[in-house]
């Protein structure tokens, strides 16, 4: 008689766990290199890192065979992260291989789009379904000064190769700072409705610690409703926004025009929260703020089968409790997340590592 198939790549286990807090697993970012080409002052502010160690970074068949495992357990949705993901050679391979993969319904990026421009015709051919692109100003020499890239003009060709390849629903990316680019509000949502992307402000977040967070440098979702709503009168919530998985509530101005907010800091959606990290190095991670990953680097190469891996996974997700943009909103008295110390001694603890 035969054997009952095990658990392989691709196939749906046949009860996907959800976690203590009844959440289910369905979007996994995955971190493809530590790597960036910007420095942005709220995620790589210092001029020296620890990089993860080379020859621990995944190869493609390692990423892939994962996903599958990953799509076995209930995710549906992929989004590569870095670091800057465009850094990682021959990305678009990638993305052939995991589009290929079966239960993968989206397969999307997040990019700091300076080297779209030369690659999101591959990225499109290969499969990839969506882009964000990282957008914090629309001034070259704010860029200069804030994330140390001269290359602005770059970003805005890349956004446009990404239009000229074929993405729709192209969203751009701006974490609000005060007085950084919190005068830049109507400027960026007008730029958005002319470049037909739609415009999500993120609130600064507290993550990693060399940035020097402080609560007042924050503009929260509140905030940022009020100012826009003087300037361009009463602004409706869409319902397709609030309370999905999705971190961004979505807003139509008087005009149509719709964007988003994500307001991690000041209203956090644990509740509602479905996805998993992977860093390029292999750690799973559970929450964008657990203090540790899950290893599956090292059983991947000592030769685990799928099923093995199968069950460390769900059994780290179905023992998952965390909810980690809560308990930081819940502190007193609060600062940076790490001190420098802790972010040197263990780079996995970065922002960049774990894929904003
Ligand atoms: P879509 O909703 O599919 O467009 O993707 P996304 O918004 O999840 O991805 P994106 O890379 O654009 O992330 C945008 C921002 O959401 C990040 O910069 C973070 O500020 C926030 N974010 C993403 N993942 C998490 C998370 O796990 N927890 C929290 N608190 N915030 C997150
Ligand atoms: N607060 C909010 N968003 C951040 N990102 C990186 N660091 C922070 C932070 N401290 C964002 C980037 C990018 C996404 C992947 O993560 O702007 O859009
Ligand atoms: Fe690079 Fe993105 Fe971090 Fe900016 S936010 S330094 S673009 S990884």
């Amino acid at each position: 008689m035969a054997l009952p198939p095990g658990p392989s790549p691709g196939r749906r286990a046949a009860e996907p766990p959800s976690d203590v807090h009844g959440r289910p697993f369905r979007s996994l970012r995955i971190s493809v290199t530590d790597r960036c080409n910007m420095r942005c002052r709220y995620c790589m502010p210092e001029d020296e890192y620890v990089w993860l160690p080379r020859g621990s970074i995944l190869t493609f068949e390692e990423i892939d065979r994962l996903a599958g495992i990953f799509a076995g357990l209930g995710v549906t949705k992929l989004r590569l992260t870095g670091g800057e993901p465009l850094l990682r050679h021959d990305l678009p391979e990638l993305v052939k291989l995991l589009a290929g993969r079966a239960g993968i319904d989206e397969l999307a990026l997040t990019t700091n789009g300076i080297l779209l421009g030369e690659s999101a015709a591959s990225l499109r051919a290969a499969g990839l379904t969506r882009v964000t692109i990282s957008l914090d100003t629309l001034r070259p020499e704010r860029m200069e000064a804030f994330a140390r890239s001269k290359r602005h003009a770059d970003v805005i060709a890349g956004l446009r190769a990404a239009r000229a390849a074929g993405f729709t629903g192209i969203k751009l990316n701006t974490v609000v700072i005060r007085g950084f680019n919190d005068d830049e509000l109507e400027p960026l949502i007008e730029f958005g409705r002319a470049e037909g992307c739609e415009v999500r402000f993120i609130e600064y977040m507290d993550v990693g610690g060399a940035n020097g967070w402080r609560p007042e440098d924050v503009v929260s979702r509140r905030e940022i409703l009020d100012r826009l709503g003087r300037r361009y009168g009463a602004i409706s919530e869409r319902p397709d926004g609030a309370g999905g998985s999705a971190p961004a509530d979505r807003f139509a101005l008087p005009d149509g025009t719709v964007f988003g907010i994500i307001a991690s800091t000041t209203e956090p959606f644990c509740r509602s929260c479905d996805r998993g990290r992977l860093t390029a190095d292999g750690h799973f991670l559970l929450c964008l703020y657990a203090e540790r990953g899950l290893d599956l680097l090292t059983p991947l190469r000592a030769g685990a089968g799928d099923a093995e891996l199968t069950e460390l996974l769900g059994d780290a997700w179905a023992a998952r409790e965390d909810r980690g943009a809560e308990d930081r909103a819940r502190l007193a008295d609060r600062g940076a997340l790490y001190q420098l110390q802790a972010l040197r001694a263990d780079p996995r603890k970065e922002m960049h590592t774990r894929g904003g």
